[in-house]
């Protein structure tokens, strides 16, 4: 299948997901990044590794529907039959999610419904919750609101520093995302 990887940022996710595909782990071929901020480092990793990008500017745009179309035309163009939503910081709205249904989903980092939004390790941290841990869903209109499919937990160690604690998370999501998406994409 073909898959669509949609971020915001820094892009460790598509990393992963790419390096997987690239080891022959995923059977799946990665054909577009989606990119809604102009200069995310993100861009420039998939560029380095051949893969087509749509990046653009939500401001060029009169409403969601509006670039969402686009989006959607991009994906149509390269057969995107999946869409991994990694650190994508937004919500999709019905057009999209018609368009792909049941095919897009999402890696939050918190064990869901706990912490749902924005720096969720930071909430769970100030919260001083003893497990933590990584969540894989269905993407619906709702913010991080979707049927669960994976979730990966660990618990904390009391001397971890908050770089500790990301770099927990963040190792399980480079594992979890790639073995998830095996999982669902590959036939
Ligand atoms: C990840 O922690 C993911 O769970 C969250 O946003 C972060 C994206 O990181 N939704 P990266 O851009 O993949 O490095």
């Amino acid at each position: 299948k073909n898959l669509a990887v949609f971020a915001s940022g820094t892009g460790t996710n598509f990393e992963a997901i790419a390096d997987a595909i690239e080891a022959g782990q995923l059977k799946a071929k990665l054909t577009l990044v989606v990119v809604d901020k102009q200069n995310a480092p993100v861009i420039e990793k998939a560029r380095q590794r051949g893969i087509d990008v749509f990046a653009f500017n939500p401001k060029d745009y009169s409403s969601k529907p509006d670039y969402e179309r686009e989006i959607i035309a991009q994906c149509q163009a390269h057969h995107v039959d999946f869409i991994a939503l990694a650190g994508y910081m937004r919500l999709l709205s019905p057009l999209m999610l018609e368009a792909y249904d049941q095919r897009i989903v999402n890696i939050h980092p918190s064990l869901l419904p706990a912490f749902k939004g924005k720096d969720a390790i930071g909430q769970a941290i100030d919260y001083g919750v003893k497990v933590m841990g990584v969540t894989i869903h269905y993407v619906d209109a709702s913010m991080d609101g979707g049927r669960i499919i994976a979730q990966r937990a660990f618990a904390v160690q009391p001397q971890w520093s908050k770089e500790e604690i990301e770099a927990q998370v963040h190792a399980i999501e480079h594992v979890l995302y790639p073995e998830t998406l095996k999982m669902l994409v590959e036939e």
